[in-house]
């Protein structure tokens, strides 16, 4: 993957088609593609109308999650491999909203991130550690638990973009101290590193604003941010693409 910073749209359940289509006229309008990669994750209802939109404009897409099977009798489910025949590039994997309110385990997510490098989709790999397994000092064993068994099925010679996202950073406004997010991503550096994987990015996420995006860019193994809730309106997703 080249140097370039990545600035990723999370939209969770949000934005019709209508309203995902004319947020993607206008951004196109104002990004610098020569300067930033910009990823959009809609919600799949949306995403054929953005990857349509997206045509030409060196913007990526792709889903929020896929299933763990490629086909089959899975009652309400998405394949990666009809995700990529509509042309998605990317898959959001192991969202803490995912493995929280659907239980999604790190088992689960091992195999839908072989299933996407396999498939040639590159996976944007979720973690994160809750409020009390850092109040209580489990942050290095909660990270190093969920890389080692969600990249034990991992294709080391494919890239991989991992997102930090403490969870009770996730919709609060609370955000990680500069401290937490260098030693973090330090961490994270070091540990995927041992495992062998060299062509990896690490993006923070958890209430990215264009205010405290400017300072958190320039740390070390901060290659980029997972925006949620400024993602939203084009002006303040705009706003972080410019704290390259
Ligand atoms: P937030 O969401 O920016 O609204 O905190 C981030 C995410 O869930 O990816």
């Amino acid at each position: 993957m080249d140097n370039r910073k990545i600035f990723a749209a999370n939209w969770k359940l949000n934005k019709s088609p209508t309203e995902a289509q004319a947020f993607v006229a206008d951004l196109k309008k104002h990004i610098d593609v020569n300067k930033y990669r910009v990823f959009l994750f809609p919600q799949n209802f949306s995403l054929s109308i953005v990857i349509s939109e997206c045509k030409n404009s060196h913007i990526e897409v792709g889903p929020q999650h896929i299933c763990e099977q490629v086909g089959g009798a899975f009652t309400g489910e998405n394949s990666v491999v009809t995700a990529k025949e509509m042309g998605s590039q990317l898959v959001l994997i192991g969202h803490s909203e995912r493995r929280q309110y659907y239980g999604e385990t790190d088992e689960l997510v091992a195999l839908k991130i072989h299933l996407s490098q396999k498939n040639d989709v590159l996976p944007i790999f979720c973690i994160g550690e809750t409020l009390i397994e850092r109040e209580s000092d489990r942050t290095y064993d909660v990270l190093k638990k969920q890389l080692m068994i969600g990249l034990d099925k991992a294709d080391k010679a494919k890239p991989i973009v991992i997102a930090y996202e403490p969870v009770w950073a996730i919709g609060t406004g609370k955000v990680a101290t500069l401290d937490q997010v260098k030693a973090t991503h330090e961490l994270i550096h070091e540990i995927v590193l041992n495992m062998g994987f060299n062509d990896t990015k690490i993006l923070y996420g958890g209430s990215v604003k264009a205010d405290n995006a400017q300072s958190m860019i320039s740390l070390p193994y901060v290659d980029g941010f997972l925006i949620g809730g400024a993602s939203l309106q084009v002006d303040s997703f705009l706003a972080i693409c410019r704290s390259v």
